[in-house]
Parts: C-alpha cells; structure tokens; sequence
C-alpha cells in the first residue's frame, strides 16, 4: 500500500466513524434530557394544591393537575421549547408554557407552538389520598 492509498483509506475510515458516532449520539428518537425518566412517586391530595380540582403541583420535574374532583394527569413539567416549567390552566384544559406561550393539551400534545415535540405523559392512580405518578 503507498503513501497516497493509505491517506485515502485512513480517511475514509475515520469519516465512517463519524458518521456511526453521528448514528448513535444525533439521532432524533433520543430522550429529551428534560423529560424525566423511571418516574414513581406518590402525592397526598388530602391537602394542598390538588385537594381541589385545578390544582397542581410540579414534582420531580413531572406536573401532576387536578382535571377534576376525580381525575389528574401527569406530564413532564419543562416545556420541550427552551425547557421552561409548564403551568395547569384549568379553565382551558391545558397546559401553557408562560416563556414563549407553547400550549399543550392534557395528554402533552401541542396544540401550539413555537413548542414543537409533545410533553411526555405519565400514568396516575388514586388510592384513598394517595396519587401515584409513574412512567
Ligand atoms: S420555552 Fe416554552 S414556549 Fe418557549
């Protein structure tokens, strides 16, 4: 192999694993660093903002609202715009980013932007007080 062959092959090399690199750490189905993983946790309702409905609670990077004297949804709490903690509106039934006015319905869909990926949802189940939120 001369001198002019092996430069060809060297950097064809290295563009391969630039390109693999890419693959792996570029891609657009990677987590979104805001949105919180292995999420588990539990909430007491008896008291506090989710006592009644239209209250809500950011916790553990999940806001957890109080849809009505039943029901509470669970999304990650940074807005996947610039990472801006989301708030419940309950009179419209959604959520709003307050930086650059992203909303979001309860499922964490955008129903706005400039927000372009949805919020992620979390599950949720009442047992007497207690409200678990996990992934
Ligand atoms: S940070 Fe939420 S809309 Fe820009």
């Amino acid at each position: 192999m001369d001198r002019k062959e092996f430069i060809r092959l060297a950097g064809a090399s290295a563009g391969m694993a630039l390109i693999a690199s890419c693959f792996q750490s570029c891609s657009s189905d990677d987590a979104d660093p805001n949105t919180p993983t292995n999420v588990d946790f539990t909430l007491d309702i008896s008291t506090g903002q989710l006592a009644t409905p239209g209250g809500f609670v950011v916790q553990n990077r999940v806001i957890v609202a109080r849809v009505n004297s039943t029901d509470f949804v669970a999304v990650s709490a940074a807005c996947t715009h610039q990472g801006t903690t989301v708030q419940f509106q309950p009179s419209q039934n959604r959520f709003n980013c307050p930086n650059h006015n992203s909303n979001f319905n309860l499922n964490g869909t955008v129903i706005n932007g400039p927000a372009t990926r949805p919020l992620t949802q979390f599950q949720t189940s009442l047992s007497g007080n207690t409200l678990r939120v996990f992934s």
